[in-house]
């Protein structure tokens, strides 16, 4: 028997969608707006999914205080009032929030172990999503299981 748990979490922070590997012009065509040399910033809604079998003893697929934890002391400090692009996570590729999805995958993926790390979701704006599974997901099977 497998139960999920999500909990949301939110963080303001600035970053700038921009690549060496492009020109100034061409970082332009491609982010547009985003590539304002400026930056500008997001109130990101970063919502983790945790999966497992319920603990006969509590109840719980993981105790919600135990996940508090481990995204105050990893995720939060790290990225919230932060610039993204100054962080070693964004050195070498650029700060889309499908990017910042993977690094907060990858920093809680071990740490709530031996709870399972299903999902992250992030919200970037009313109208934009993006979500990371993980490196073996992406079938629709993945996607269902
Ligand atoms: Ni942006």
């Amino acid at each position: 028997m497998k139960a999920y748990f999500t909990r949301g979490y939110s963080i303001s922070s600035s970053h700038r969608l921009h690549t060496e590997a492009l020109s100034d012009e061409e970082n332009r065509a491609t982010f547009g707006k985003c590539n304002n040399p400026h930056g500008h910033g997001h109130n990101y809604r970063i919502l983790v999914t945790v999966g497992g079998p319920i603990d006969p003893d509590n109840g719980m697929v993981i105790n919600m205080s135990t996940l508090d934890r481990i995204v105050n002391e990893t995720v939060i400090p790290r990225f919230d009032h932060m610039n993204l692009n100054l962080d070693p996570l964004f050195k070498n590729q650029v700060s889309t929030t499908e990017n910042l999805c993977i690094a907060v995958y990858d920093l809680l993926n071990e740490a709530v172990k031996p709870a399972q790390l299903k999902r992250i979701r992030i919200e970037e704006t009313e109208n934009n999503f993006f979500e990371y599974s993980g490196p073996q997901t992406g079938s629709k099977q993945d996607l269902d299981s």
